[in-house]
């Protein structure tokens, strides 16, 4: 078996073959099964959950809530502490180990993992059994809290802290392998990288080259450094990786004289990093399109360390959540993909062409040419994916969109002229492996209702939603073959509502049964269809008021079949939980603890421990986002 895209032995490819004929045989082997496109959803999983196929409980005991300063799983269970901020990726060249008081160098970042772990990806190197023992872990650092990153935190912000920071987000790729039941960072590695905010990458599809991505450092339009904010990610039958950049803005300082477009970009006069203190591309008033050149998916070959990274604006610019993937009928893919504030969108990107496996030249710019959508939800439970083409319907130069380019640069705008619906704060997406059917979190939106704000609606359906939802989708058209990912047309309901059902205020009221939990985030399908949630209640609420019963962020399953959550595993104070990975057989998942130590206060640089030390517990440490690898004591699937 060889690797689609590039001719190497990892089997994602293979996976997805494996994946596809899986869902023949589920359907198929389903006595009975029909799913009729919309609708059909509860009908094919009871199915499926019918003797002889799979089994539709969870096969592990809740965990309690907790506010421990520790990861708490379920009996049974390891978490092993796989790859920190600041341990060493594996380069050749240098593998500069962490200094407990955060006085590595900026130079030294360079060549470590990056803070801030978010969304991640397994690649198995290799088939069947190999591949899952022996794989390449891709992942984002969102952001950086420079109050933890130096010794003494922003004091004296100067170039070099700059560079540090900007060594510090980003994306590591990482080689790692099962050894005696543990799981190590294989160094040095020859996949081992660091991609970061001066990283060079190019620019491709629709964007590269327009008028609004040129700048004084590239009057061509076509050439960028850096990647950050990348929040949640995807990845690509073709075996490749997609960091997708979230909060950009926070990053670029504007001029408090905002254009509407600047606006809706919600570009602010601050930032959550103040590199334009020192580096002048990230100041807008000095180099105004610098700004367009971020908030874009990444495409990353994680199996060759020198590839450069390409941005893909076919798939449009916005707070990108993640790309999660969908396989067609014909091997046309599509991109599940949400926009992360208060009232913005949900996106679906179709390629133009289908996926050819083992023909890695013609897959390599799929995503240069398709089709972007942006989702509007009826309150009859029907939904239109409506595209956002140049020249059809408002997109054309008289509304503000002359080509394609500004319509992918500005997709915002382009969705709202389209009439698209917004949503309470769209993060991941995730597709079932045997239906198709889409599930994407809401994570929370306490500004719906508001003054001056837009009302609770069918697919929003609480004013004030603090606590979040999940709503769901199947395609017009999909058959018990697959998913029709082309479809324009959709059928839609409300997965669950997050909160706890016995609450006096509607707003916390939910109807998701079994374990509370608020502000669902991170999703993935297991390989037999269990839906696993990772939450991401901000540190600012976090065990106070009408969240102090939830306790600390956690991960949680469910059988979409009865949907009923059970907790598996919260994780230490502060943090939140993200980047749900596994290997193909199940026996292996990888997730990513984010900022544990972060408070409702910015972080005190004399008191780095005040919330949290995990997971090193030095007296002279600080907390430190981590990977962990979780395995079955027994050595059994995860979650059975
Ligand atoms: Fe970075 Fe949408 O959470
Ligand atoms: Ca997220
Ligand atoms: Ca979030
Ligand atoms: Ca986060």
């Amino acid at each position: 078996m060889t690797n689609p895209h590039s001719g190497r032995p990892p089997a994602i490819g293979a996976l997805i073959e494996a994946r596809l004929s899986r869902r023949d045989f589920l359907r198929h082997g389903a006595a009975g099964a029909t799913i009729a496109g919309a609708g059909g959803l509860a009908s094919l999983l009871g199915a499926c959950a019918a003797p002889g196929t799979a089994p539709s409980t969870l096969g592990f005991v809740a965990v309690p809530p907790s506010t421990d300063d520790t990861v708490r799983i379920a009996p049974g269970y390891s978490a092993q502490v796989l790859f920190r901020w600041g341990d060493p990726v594996g380069r050749t060249e240098g593998m500069p180990a962490f200094r407990m008081d955060a006085s590595n160098t900026a130079d030294e970042q360079a060549l470590q993992a990056g803070m801030h772990h978010d969304g991640m990806q397994y690649f198995p190197l290799g088939a069947g059994a190999a591949g899952a023992t022996h794989g390449l872990l891709a992942m984002n650092h969102e952001y950086v809290d420079e109050q933890l990153l130096f010794p003494d935190g922003r004091a004296g912000y100067s170039a070099e802290k700059v560079r540090k920071s900007q060594h510090a987000v980003g994306v590591s790729v990482i080689e790692v392998r099962l050894q005696g039941g543990a799981w190590e960072v294989v160094r040095p590695s020859r996949y081992a990288r660091r991609i970061h905010a001066g990283t060079p990458i190019r620019i491709a599809g629709p964007a590269a080259g327009a008028e609004p991505m040129k700048t004084a450092f590239d009057p061509s339009g076509t050439l960028v450094h850096g990647t950050f904010a990348g929040c949640a990610h995807g990845w690509t039958p073709w075996g490749t990786y997609l960091t997708c950049e979230e909060n950009f803005q926070f990053t670029f300082r504007g001029t408090g004289k905002n254009t509407p477009a600047q606006s809706r970009d919600r570009l602010g006069t601050g930032g959550r990093q103040r590199w334009a203190d020192h580096d002048e591309r990230f100041d807008v008033a000095r180099h105004p399109n610098e700004f367009h050149r971020f908030g874009w998916v990444v495409e990353i070959d994680p199996h060759d360390a020198d590839a450069r990274p390409v941005k893909r604006t076919a798939l449009g610019r916005f707070s990108h959540e993640g790309a999660a993937p969908s396989v067609g009928l014909d091997r046309r893919v599509a991109f599940y993909m949400g926009d992360d504030q208060p009232f913005e969108y949900i996106y679906k990107f179709v390629t133009r062409d289908p996926w050819q496996p083992g023909a890695p030249a013609r897959n390599r710019d799929l995503l240069d040419h398709g089709t972007l959508y942006v989702a509007r939800f009826e309150a009859d439970g029907s939904g239109t994916w409506l595209p956002l083409v140049h020249g059809q319907g408002p997109l054309t130069a008289g509304r503000g969109f002359p080509d394609q380019a500004h319509v992918v640069v500005h997709a915002r705008l382009a969705a709202e002229a389209l009439g698209a619906t917004p949503m309470d704060r769209p993060e991941w997406c995730a597709v079932h492996p045997v239906s198709g059917d889409v599930y994407c979190t809401l994570t929370n939106n306490a500004a719906r209702g508001g003054p001056g704000q837009r009302g609770a609606d069918a697919a929003n359906p609480r004013a004030d939603n603090r606590m979040g939802h999940i709503i769901r989708w199947t395609e017009a058209g999909s058959t018990q073959h697959g998913p029709e990912v082309t479809a324009t047309r959709f059928r839609w309901d409300i997965f669950a509502l997050a909160g706890d059902p016995s609450s006096a205020e509607p707003s916390l009221r939910g109807n998701a049964a079994g374990d509370v939990f608020g502000s669902p985030d991170g999703l993935h399908f297991d390989t037999r269809g269990i839906l696993w949630v990772l939450t991401d209640i901000s540190p600012s609420t976090l065990n106070r008021g009408a969240y102090e019963s939830i306790g600390n962020n956690m991960m949680l399953a469910a059988d979409p079949a009865d949907g009923r959550f059970r907790r598996f595993l919260t994780g230490p104070r502060g943090c939140e939980v993200t980047g749900l990975t596994g290997t193909p057989d199940g026996r292996t998942f990888f997730v990513n603890i984010q900022h544990p130590g972060e408070g409702a206060k910015e972080t005190d640089p004399q008191q780095p421990r005040a919330v949290s030390n995990w997971p090193d517990f030095d007296p002279a440490g600080r907390p430190r986002s981590a990977t962990l690898a979780i395995r079955k004591v027994d050595g059994g699937m995860v979650g059975w």
